[in-house]
């Protein structure tokens, strides 16, 4: 067995004083694969554990969200599409999480070029008036050379669309087996000063851009200025020569 050393060092830089203290963070994970082959089973958990030690050890609240915690069914019904108060009980508990939270961390592993499946199919739950006016930070891994840098292109795209647009710093992790260990603490044969630093640089910028937000959450409600979309996707579209 290989082995791990605590994550982070006291003399490493901390995030900044964006009243941290006040802003909640979900980090969202991309698996739901507890089989095997390929080998390990469920290599993102390792990767989500790391970014909530991470933060916590930047003092920031942050809270795991986990897809297999909620039973989906095979019927997709969104949040959205329940009348007011009807919503399951899961499905409720996390709306309420998403709209309180101040930002995001989207973790998903590469399947086929692609973000997961699981993490999309639980995100298209939910409105992106949830969502909106706040930031997130894309965090992808593989267990081969990429780091799942192909599934991140289609991220920013997917989270721009959900309104909580992606910061310019990623996290991607290669081969991840080797790097994490299964608590999420870093292995002995990785520099973990450098892993530590790559982390706090998206969450760094992920922390910054929450608390802007949050502030100008604060001083002017986004969702009267622009009131968000309910009726069908139309609504978005650009005014065609028939319409008045
Ligand atoms: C259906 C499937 C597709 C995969 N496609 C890719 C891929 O496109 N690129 C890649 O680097 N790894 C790919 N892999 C390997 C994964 O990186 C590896 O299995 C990883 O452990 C998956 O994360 P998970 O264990 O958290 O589900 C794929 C694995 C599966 C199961």
């Amino acid at each position: 067995m290989a082995q791990s050393v605590a994550l982070g060092h006291p003399s490493l830089p901390r995030y900044t004083n964006f009243h941290r203290k006040s802003m909640k963070f979900l980090i969202f994970l991309g698996t739901v694969r507890d089989s095997t082959p390929p080998n390990p089973p469920r290599l993102g958990l390792r990767v989500a554990k790391a970014c909530v030690s991470q933060m916590h050890q930047g003092d920031i609240s942050a809270v795991l969200i986990d897809p297999l915690d909620f039973d989906l069914g095979s019927i997709f019904k969104p949040h959205f599409s329940y009348a007011r108060g009807k919503a399951p009980a899961q499905l409720q508990s996390l709306a309420d999480k998403i709209a309180a939270a101040d930002g995001y961390v989207m973790v998903s592993p590469e399947y086929n070029h692609s973000m997961s499946p699981a993490l999309a199919h639980l995100l298209n739950h939910f409105g992106s008036s949830l969502f909106s006016y706040k930031p997130s930070a894309i965090v992808t891994y593989s267990a081969g050379q990429w780091g799942g840098v192909r599934a991140a292109v289609g991220m920013r795209s997917f989270l721009s669309e959900l309104g909580c647009l992606p910061v310019s710093a990623m996290i991607h992790i290669p081969k991840a087996h080797e790097v994490l260990a299964e608590d999420g603490s870093f292995f002995a044969s990785v520099d973990a000063e450098r892993w530590t630093n790559y982390f706090a640089r998206a969450f760094t910028q992920l922390t910054w851009w929450a608390s802007a937000a949050q502030n100008q959450r604060n001083a002017i409600d986004p969702h009267k200025l622009v009131p968000a979309f309910k009726r069908d996707p139309s609504q978005r579209n650009s005014p065609s020569r028939n319409s008045k």
